[in-house]
């Protein structure tokens, strides 16, 4: 099995050649994807830092050239880089798309998120890896090999949405960024965050979307002991298109200056929604204390009992009466 562990890992580290090799030096990807990746404005040194590729639009390309480099085939279909058809011929799965290696810790590639060139709704804008021995994408966070020294240098972790935030902010000197690539965050994936520090500050595409996930998962966070900041960005960017439109220092000083804290994020969010109404106001306010009820340090707590009975307009007695109440039913229920 550790064989088989090990060949799987040198085909896709085979496979990640074969990506960039197409996208460098062959005239349809020079002419499609190279220029994609210019149009996006990445420089050629972030290109190569993170071994973008290129899969060329044939049914068989990867296929042909890993069987004639003697790779066994039931491994390619193993790791997801071909899909099997009813007659067991295989075709590739990235055919036509930009490529996103995806490295675990060490570096070594694990999987491959694939973007679409093309801008009908009909064709899914990304293509990923499917789960194989390999690649637990429940336990991987995209960009974090490259990302680790500076998160533990600033004591600090921003999280994104997609593979190109996490290049961008590079491009723009914020090397401290991971992204989940579109799941939701998963305790896994916190716990290896955690290892490298508690601040995590959450980037978010301003979108309907991205709003609805930056209150999911965020609790994990909290349970997890972890410092919660949340920032989105007007009119539905994301870092990279923010980037783009701002320039990079108008970003990072964006960034600097826009992070709140997750509960009265989450306070605001909700208390827009509520509006006047008292029922949903009192919603709000159980809503914002259960996730409060969930940090393990006391002193923050306090802290934030204390901020939230001003936003809320309400005393902090009733908060804290209502903490109580979570956390004997907590207490009850374990
Ligand atoms: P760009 O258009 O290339 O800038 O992509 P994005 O990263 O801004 O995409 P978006 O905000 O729509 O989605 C965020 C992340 O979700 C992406 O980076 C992908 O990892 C993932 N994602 C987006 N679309 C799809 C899809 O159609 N299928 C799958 N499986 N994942 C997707
Ligand atoms: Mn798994
Ligand atoms: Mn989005
Ligand atoms: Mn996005
Ligand atoms: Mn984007």
């Amino acid at each position: 099995a550790q064989d088989k562990r090990e060949s799987l890992y040198v085909l896709s580290q085979w496979a990640g050649k074969f990506f960039k090799q197409h996208l460098w030096e062959t005239d349809s990807g020079k002419a499609i994807a190279l220029s994609y990746f210019k149009e996006r404005g990445y420089r050629d040194d972030i290109i190569k830092k993170f071994d973008l590729g290129y899969s060329p639009d044939q049914w068989t390309a990867l296929v042909d050239a890993a069987k004639k480099d003697g790779f066994q085939e039931s491994y390619l279909s193993d790791i997801g880089l071909a899909i099997e058809r009813d007659d067991k011929s295989l075709y590739d799965r990235f055919r036509g798309r930009v490529i996103f290696p995806i490295h675990n810790l060490t570096g070594r590639i694990i999987g491959f998120g694939g973007r679409t060139l093309k801008t009908e709704k009909s064709t899914p804008k990304y293509v990923n890896s499917p789960e194989s021995e390999i690649y637990h994408k429940s336990d991987v966070l995209y960009g974090l090999n490259h990302a680790k020294k500076a998160v533990m240098d600033a004591d600090l972790c921003y999280l994104v949405e997609g593979y190109a935030d996490v290049i961008a902010m590079h491009q723009a000197g914020v090397e401290n960024v991971v992204s989940s690539s579109g799941t939701s965050l998963t305790t896994g994936q916190i716990k290896l965050i955690s290892r490298f520090t508690k601040n995590v500050v959450i980037l978010y595409d301003g979108d309907a979307a991205g709003i609805k996930a930056s209150l999911r998962g965020t609790d994990m966070l909290l349970e997890e002991g972890l410092n919660v900041k949340v920032l989105l960005f007007p009119d539905g960017n994301d870092p990279d298109s923010y980037i783009k439109q701002v320039g990079s220092s108008a970003f990072i000083a964006y960034i600097a200056a826009h992070q709140e804290d997750f509960i009265f994020y989450k306070t605001n969010i909700l208390l827009k929604d509520a509006k006047d109404d008292p029922i949903k106001r009192a919603e709000v306010i159980r809503d914002v204390v259960e996730s409060i009820a969930l940090i393990p340090d006391e002193i923050k707590v306090s802290v934030f009992i204390r901020q939230c009975s001003s936003l809320l307009d309400i005393e902090e007695r009733v908060l804290l009466t209502e903490l109580n109440k979570i956390r004997i039913n907590k207490a009850k229920a374990q």
